[in-house]
């Protein structure tokens, strides 16, 4: 949070900002407030600290803090915000772990409309609400209380109330105005930053330095710095200038200064809205519209409209507006140029010849130079002379029309010249005005396509006089469709207009199939798509105002038409059984207590692993990787990098002393690339430098020659080059191809899915401490795996395991991203260290990370079902293909879990499924959340659809009769037992209301041809174990010390799941001690050795037996004291079992028992048990955008016996929604060459915080019990991910009531992730029709389907 003083109220005002855009010198003057000055785990933690805290807001922590901030800025500026506030407040802040919702809900306690009741509020008045809660309380079938229920996670009365006195004060010494008013240089090793204080300060550097950044914001200067590799030695803030701040409202409109910044201009254009005449301020209204869809807080905080404008990004959101209203610049340059009038000047050149000193009358009427006792202006002033002058600045008034933009991010405003103010015209009666933004995410996302359109009737006509369209996202400028402005003068209003202007701006917007950025059929079909919604609120005013002279009238379902979403504040449930009354208060098991590190979570104390103090000589790593996707190593060159400052050295393939290969399965990765790269990212070598700039900087200048070779990138490349790893398995149970021959129906479909980067929030990182003796090396890592990154980093520096040390505290997240690729980093990061002998220290960039780390693996099926005229299946013939990239990885265990998921939770008896890894030359996938169960339970999900169709029953009944039951054999041939899955279907239909809803659903899209509808009801069955039998062990360590304390480690990482607070509520019911007395520190390979990786969700059944059984050995040990002294405390035991020399130290062991499958016999059971789960969403699409808002979701899970409520129901919450990114927005883009363009936040969307379902409700299982699991409870990591495609399978079906309405019945399909380019695309209409797709192989495209 940024605070600064203004004296010109006496007031502070606050504001979010991003700190890595936040340069330094632009802090003078302010007040900084990190996470750690409000509150902090010795002094007491903050309120907003304290609630996210308990309301298990917090899981990896890594975001934690940036939601603090952006929560406390608010509070300091607005004590008692409103729900709508409080979400907005949020915009620019991620998550990737919780699903946002337990953080709305715990802030949710420092709203206005937040009362302690609760759900039992008495404005909540109306009797049956959601999910089965009557006024928050949960009924049972008679409508009677059911006994042990909760739907409480946490305790509001507990929390700290809100005291803004206590809040740290500003800086009284920077109460004053001297520190604005001083002109500042700062300069640094490779740019020099001014800033000036007046206009003419800042035109005479401008005009000294033309090249020069003027910087406010930063908010694309700083990313054009730190992504683009861009130099700029001369940076000037026009922060401080008044003219360039200031805010004038005139009979004309309002004119703003150049930096003043978004968020003012948003609340000025408000308050306006207040004074002014409607229809003064439409164009207003637009602007202020989109500014809601621009960015977030911390951007708008600080970016200025001019550097909006001059940046000319062809995607700029304000520009199109600008343009559409003929918004006027005005600009100073220092320029000799003649003001005003023609340049036949009698006078001047006189005046110039003699030198002479002239005081001249600028625009604002007042003296410009020297004195102000001039002999002659009086004269010319009385006689109106018209005065040529020459301007000290030169100053011009430039119209934002369609001569603005010259060329890609070239402007009319001159490189010397400096936007002073820009004034935005107020719109006249007649005139009406729409501004448009489509992106892949509706907040904080950059557009696709935005658009401004205005349009001036002749008075009281709807004759168009004047038209304006101005579009981004369609040329490599903010462009005009000039022609269709031009043809639509004179012509009426009315419905004709659509079909043509459809036709002027194919002509007008032309954008060929392989255009950058892709989607050109999209694209062009949204800029129809926007005119027509302009066209209809237009109509619908004239209609209202004129009724008798609009002819086509708006039919009343074309009517939701027009409004873009905006969702009402989130609600949802929790709800869980509560631990029987009996259980004593001391015994954690079963409830809902936070994760153990969410307070140092939440001040920011917690320790990650660039978190560590510098350790001394240490050094920075910087990757360098290949920028070719297959190719040969000609040559390395590093001379150059080696000459840059503070570099050491250059490491690569030589420096390696042991082992350059390694892989999960089969060694078939090298370390550092040596003779050839088979992907873009792939690691050649490192650069070592004294800070991690400079390393940085000089890995990109290391040259590398390459040989260009052959590159398949795609499925498709791949299945046509017939490039597979040798490994491909196949279950096959009865015989489908017979049966096929007697079924009712037979039908063949393809599935397509994408990828999904993981998206941890903290990127990989390692620090390497080589010990100088005996080839000892400790290992500081991001990792779910250390006993992997021990084994490959011995074997790569040719030591013995026993030598190197793994330690992980926690991690930022890492959803199977960290299960083998951190070894990438860690190999490079100890080869270093041991070439050097100084602690190395590498955690990779966004961009690096992205580029290099590979994601989840995309798939593509083709299946043929045979099945009754009723819906029953009766057989499915599938194969399965996966984009593995350039080495195996996991990917065969990947492939194998989806071999044996492809049924989802459908009794198939005849099944063939055949898995086939395509090898490609894109960066290695890997382990993601799920591990390739939801691609095939994708199959079994979509081929549901298909078969609903063919036979025209709704999908869930086909669902439903295909369901498991008890006792059913799986196509493995695993026998379910203790199946719940019926169960969770049948309350979950219950609780959603699934039937009374279809049949609102149904009612909505019969009234409403262009916002439609779709609900849908999925059910998961997620197999729990590695199905790599030898992975099924753990371990754990247990310590208890004289003075009873317990140190405990078992074999499992901590990544924000919230393992080790489950392994301390087993550990404190095992031993019947507090969990306050039970301590875990890390996981090291010096503690619990040989460990599985953190991960297939099994990481609580296999560590929490182990914990336990390491507990009951320590019990039985004690045994005898306590039978001697059974009123003793635990302390009393303790110590007395340590003078008996008992020892108090043991470990555990648990192994997963009657596990293992055989292929070839498809015989054994590859899981130890299932996870079910049902959910239900309803999605409204907006079939003319392609955009969508989840309205609601209802989840039932099956979790056993939850060992902590409240991390089961995040990890469902949380998992969901990291699903619902899978299948909704997270769109990956390759080149055709292999390049990653979606590098990054800025184009590669994950779920916010305005994506999660407008209504979420969680219920757990009652009366689920797991005998095959530790204290009968279930796995909980991945299960629930695949749950979002109810989310999928809902938009779908609102689709298909689109495509209904345009005459097209029948199955289509629709690719995953359902992007608005997708969804738009599949609601065919007569836009659409417009734009047919160029045919493939006619064009080479822009990005491709991995
Ligand atoms: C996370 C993120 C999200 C974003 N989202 C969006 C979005 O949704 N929509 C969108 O349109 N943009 C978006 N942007 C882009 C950016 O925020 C805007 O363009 C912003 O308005 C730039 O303003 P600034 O003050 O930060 O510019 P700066 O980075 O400070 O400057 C940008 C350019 O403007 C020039 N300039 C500044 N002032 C003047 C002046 N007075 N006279 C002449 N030249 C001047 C500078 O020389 C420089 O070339 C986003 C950026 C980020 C980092
Ligand atoms: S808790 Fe938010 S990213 Fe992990």
């Amino acid at each position: 949070m940024l605070s600064k003083y203004d004296p010109s109220n006496n007031s502070v005002s606050h504001f979010s900002a991003n700190a890595c855009l936040a340069p330094l010198c632009s802090m003078h003057g302010m007040a900084v407030t990190t996470v750690e000055g409000i509150g902090s785990i010795k002094n007491g933690l903050h309120p907003v600290q304290e609630r996210i805290a308990k309301s298990h807001g917090s899981q990896c922590g890594f975001c934690t803090p940036g939601i603090v901030m952006s929560m406390y800025t608010l509070l300091r500026n607005n004590p008692k915000p409103t729900r709508s506030d409080m979400e907005s407040a949020f915009e620019g802040n991620l998550c990737r772990c919780t699903g946002y919702r337990p953080i709305l809900d715990g802030f949710k306690t420092f709203t206005k409309e937040y009362c302690a009741m609760g759900e039992k509020c008495c404005r909540n008045s109306t009797s049956a609400t959601t999910n089965g809660l009557v006024n928050g309380q949960v009924n049972g079938e008679d409508g009677a209380m059911q006994n042990g229920i909760s739907t409480e996670l946490f305790t509001p009365s507990e929390f700290l109330p809100l005291d803004s006195t206590q809040d740290p004060i500003f800086p009284p010494e920077l109460k004053t105005h001297q520190f604005d008013q001083q002109s500042l240089i700062f300069k640094g090793e490779r740019s020099t930053w001014y800033r000036p204080t007046t206009l003419s300060e800042l035109i005479d550097l401008k005009s000294t330095y033309p090249d020069a950044k003027l910087v406010v914001g930063n908010t694309e200067i700083g990313v054009e710095i730190k992504l683009k590799n861009m130099k700029y030695p001369v940076m000037i803030a026009s922060t401080h200038v008044p003219e360039l701040n200031q805010i004038r409202c005139h009979n004309d409109g309002v004119t703003f200064g150049a930096s003043v910044t978004l968020t003012q201009i948003d609340e000025t254009l408000k308050q306006i809205f207040q004074k002014e005449e409607e229809y003064k301020v439409r164009m207003y209204k637009a602007v202020v519209e989109m500014l809601r869809w621009f960015a977030g807080h911390q951007i708008r905080n600080v970016a200025a409209v001019a550097g909006n404008i001059i940046t000319a990004s062809p995607i700029s959101d304000l520009n199109p507006l600008f343009l559409a209203a003929g918004a006027k610049l005005n600009v100073i340059s220092k320029g000799n140029y003649y003001h005003t009038a023609s340049p036949i000047s009698d006078l001047n050149p006189l005046f110039l010849a003699a030198g002479a000193k002239l005081n001249v009358i600028s625009k604002g009427n007042y003296y410009h130079t020297a004195s102000p006792i001039s002999d002659l202006n009086p004269l010319f002033l009385a006689a109106g002379a018209k005065l040529n002058v020459i301007s000290k600045g030169g100053e011009r008034s430039i119209v934002m029309d369609d001569n603005f933009f010259l060329g890609y991010r070239k402007t009319a405003v001159k490189p010397d010249e400096v936007v002073v103010s820009i004034t935005l015209p107020f719109t006249q009666q007649d005139e009406y005005f729409g501004g448009y933004k489509q992106a892949n995410r509706r907040e904080d996302d950059i557009a696709i396509v935005n658009s401004g359109i205005r349009v001036l009737f002749e008075p009281n006509s709807n004759v168009v006089k004047e038209m304006a369209l101005a579009f981004g996202g369609m040329a490599i400028t903010t462009v005009m469709a000039t022609k269709a402005m031009k043809n639509a003068i004179g012509r009426n209003w009315e419905e004709d207009l659509i079909q043509d202007m459809a036709g002027w701006l194919v002509e007008d917007l032309p954008l060929p199939s392989g255009a950058p950025g892709g989607m050109a059929a999209f694209r062009k079909t949204l800029c129809t798509s926007f005119f027509f919604k302009f066209y209809l609120m237009v109509q619908l005013e004239l209609q209202s105002k004129h009724p008798c002279m609009v002819k086509s009238k708006v039919p009343s379902s074309y009517k939701s038409a027009t409004p873009t979403f905006h969702r009402e504040p989130s609600k949802s449930t929790q709800v869980y059984e509560e631990v029987a009354p009996s259980q004593p208060d001391l015994d954690p098991l079963g409830r809902p207590i936070s994760h153990l590190s969410s307070s140092k979570q939440a001040s920011g104390e917690a320790i990650y692993v660039d978190d560590m103090p510098r350790f001394e000589n240490e050094l920075h790593l910087a990757l360098v990787t290949s920028s070719k996707a297959h190719a040969k190593i000609v040559n390395i060159d590093a001379s150059e990098a080696l000459k840059m400052p503070g570099v050491v050295d250059f490491v690569c393939h030589k420096d390696v002393p042991g082992e350059n290969h390694w892989g999960s399965v089969m060694p078939d990765e090298e370390m550092f690339a040596s003779k050839e790269v088979t992907c873009q990212g792939q690691v050649i070598g490192a650069v070592i430098a004294d800070t991690q700039v400079h390393a940085q900087r000089a890995a990109k200048c290391v040259n590398i020659q390459y040989e260009p070779l052959e590159q398949i990138i795609t499925i498709q490349d791949a299945i046509a080059k017939n490039s597979f790893y040798s490994i491909s398995k196949t279950i096959k149970k009865g015989d489908p191809a017979a049966v096929f021959s007697k079924a009712d129906h037979v039908i063949e479909g393809e599935m397509s899915m994408g990828g999904q980067e993981h998206f941890y929030l903290e990127t990989h990182a390692t620090i390497a401490l080589p010990k100088n003796e005996d080839g000892e090396m400790e290992l500081f890592a991001s990792t779910q795996n250390p006993t992997e990154t021990q084994m490959v980093v011995a074997e790569a520096l040719g030591v013995d395991c026993n030598k190197i040390v793994c330690r992980v505290k926690r991690m930022g997240g890492g959803f199977g991203g960290k299960e083998t690729r951190s070894v990438v980093i860690s190999v490079p990061v100890a080869v270093a260290a041991n070439k050097h002998k100084v602690p190395v220290r590498c955690m990779l960039d966004r961009d690096e990370d992205m580029v290099i780390s590979g994601t989840r693996h995309p798939f593509f099926a083709k299946y043929k079902v045979g099945f009754t005229k009723e819906g029953k299946i009766l057989a499915m013939d599938c194969d399965l293909y996966s984009n593995c990239g350039n080495t195996l990885d996991l990917s065969a265990a990947v492939m194998e879990r989806a071999l044996f998921h492809c049924e989802n939770a459908y009794l198939i008896p005849n099944l063939r499924v055949t898995g086939f890894l395509c090898k490609t030359n894109i960066p290695s996938n890997t382990a993601f959340r799920g591990f390739g169960g939801p691609q095939g339970m994708m199959v079994a999900e979509t081929m549901m659809e298909q078969v609903a169709t063919m036979i025209n029953i709704p999908p869930h009944q086909v669902r439903e009769m295909n369901l498991y039951k008890e006792n059913d054999l799986t196509h493995y041939n695993q026998c379910l037992t203790d199946c719940n899955l019926r169960r969770c279907w049948q309350e979950c239909m219950e609780k959603s209301n699934y039937s009374a809803r279809r049949k609102d659903v149904d009612i909505f899209n019969s009234e409403n041809r262009w916002k439609k509808r779709g609900i849908s009801i999925v059910p998961t069955k997620f197999g729990i174990s590695y199905t790599l039998k030898l992975l099924n062990q753990a371990g754990a360590l247990i310590m208890v010390y004289r003075d009873g304390s317990v140190l405990l480690t078992h074999g499992g990482t901590e990544m924000g799941q919230g393992l080790h607070t489950k392994m301390i509520q087993v550990a404190s019911r095992t031993l019947k001690v507090p969990a306050s007395k039970i301590h875990i520190s890390e996981t090291s390979t010096n503690t619990v050795p040989n460990t599985s990786a953190t991960a297939a969700s099994c990481s609580s059944d296999l560590n929490g037996m182990a914990v336990m059984y390491a507990c009951q050995t320590i019990l039985q040990r004690l045994e005898p004291i306590i039978r001697e002294n059974p009123k003793g405390s635990w302390e009393d035991w303790v110590k007395a079992a340590y003078a008996a020399r008992i020892s108090l130290s043991t470990t555990g062991f648990y192994k997963t028992p009657d596990i293992g499958y055989n292929f070839e016999t498809n015989t054994g059971n590859p899981f130890n048990y299932f996870s079910y789960g049902v959910a239900c969403s309803e999605v409204e699409i907006d079939c003319l955008t392609g955009d969508h808002q989840v309205l609601r979701t209802d989840i039932v899970m099956d979790v056993g016996v939850s060992i902590n409520p409240a991390i089961d129901i995040g990890q469902i919450e949380g998992g969901f929604i990291q699903g619902y990114g899978l299948m909704m927005l997270e769109l990956q883009k390759v080149s055709p060459d292999g390049f990653l363009f979606t590098r990054g936040p800025g184009n590669y969307k994950i779920p916010g915080f305005g994506d999660i379902p407008v209504e979420f409700n969680v219920s757990l299982l009652k009366g689920s019990v797991n005998k095959r699991a530790v204290y009968s409870s279930k796995a909980i990591g991945e299960p629930p991910l695949f749950l979002s495609a109810s989310v999928y399978f809902a938009a779908k079906d609102a689709i298909s009531s689109a495509r209904s309405d345009a005459g097209l019945d029948g199955y289509f399909q629709l690719k995953s992730p359902a992007t608005p380019e997708r969804i738009r695309m599949a609601c065919q209409d007569q836009f659409t029709e417009l734009f047919p797709d160029a045919e493939p192989g006619t064009y080479k495209p822009w990005f491709v389907q991995l």
